[in-house]
């Protein structure tokens, strides 16, 4: 089926006492998020335990932001897919753009975390998504035809059914630029449609497809409207509670309700440097 979904993607952001304060306010909004709405948070790892001790009982998911491409061993620093399941993690982001410009991610690494982080009973959240150059040289669909061919093509239909994705064009995230909903709907449905030609119409019917990229309380429901965007993956607006959940209201509040909450720039293309 697929869902409505709100993830918040705290990066490398607060510490484990104010990222437990943060889930707990969460919880408390609950009652404010319609209930056919998921809200998922990703923490930095060393949050996962005591966030998802603050989030036990609520509908509120866990998800890392990340696992090891090896099942176990000599890998330091790293963190395996079992051991992310064997805490609670429901959800593991894969394939961030950050993962993919700043630590080398490569299709063949991501292919790998997928397998695992499926074979552990995670969700996977791949995001993939045009760098600003790409999508000025009209390229983007190009690009994200190979990010989600070389990593999601090889899945049998049964797992591609667990998988969400997340459309995060690279020049939208972290700067307050938006993609405008146009931009973003004519994205996802072109994922709906690779996924429809690959997988059949129903896995791709089924398929959960977020946007992420300075999403906010002020652009949400615009983009929430889109026929192919079923909700969102936000980074810095998920790290206040009010907004998060104003976010996860988008779906179904009146522009009045929105009132109060921060807001941002509307989109546009970004520019040449
Ligand atoms: P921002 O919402 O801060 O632009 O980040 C988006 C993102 O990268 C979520 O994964």
């Amino acid at each position: 089926m697929r869902r409505k979904i709100v993830a918040g993607n705290w990066k490398m952001n607060t510490t484990v006492a104010e990222g437990v304060a943060l889930a707990k306010e969460l919880v408390a909004a609950m009652s404010q998020v319609p209930s056919d709405v998921n809200l998922v948070v990703a923490p930095p790892f060393v949050h996962l335990t005591s966030v998802g001790e603050a989030i036990k009982g609520s509908k509120i998911a866990l998800s890392a932001q990340n696992c090891a491409d090896q099942p176990k061993g000599a890998f330091t620093g790293e963190v395996a897919a079992n051991m992310l399941a064997g805490i609670g993690c429901q959800y593991v982001i894969l394939g961030h753009s950050e993962r993919r410009q700043y630590y080398g991610e490569t299709s063949a690494t991501l292919v790998a975390k997928m397998a695992l982080a499926l074979e552990n009973g995670l969700q996977p959240i791949y995001c993939v998504g045009e760098m600003k150059d790409e999508r000025l040289d009209n390229k983007h669909f190009d690009v994200v035809k190979a990010q989600i061919e070389e990593v999601l093509f090889g899945l049998t239909p049964e797992q591609m059914g667990h998988v969400v994705i997340a459309y995060e064009p690279v020049w939208a995230i972290g700067t307050g630029l938006t993609a405008t909903s146009e931009q973003a709907e004519e994205i996802h449905a072109f994922i709906r449609k690779l996924i429809a030609d690959k997988f059949g119409k129903q896995i791709a019917e089924d398929c959960t497809i977020l946007y992420g990229g300075s999403c906010k309380p002020s652009n949400a429901k615009e983009l929430f409207a889109c026929p192919d965007i079923d909700g969102g993956l936000i980074g810095g607006a998920s790290l206040k509670a009010a907004d998060f959940i104003a976010i996860a209201q988008s779906y179904t509040i009146s522009d009045d309700a929105l009132d109060g909450v921060s807001g941002g720039s509307k989109i546009i293309m970004p520019a040449r440097d």
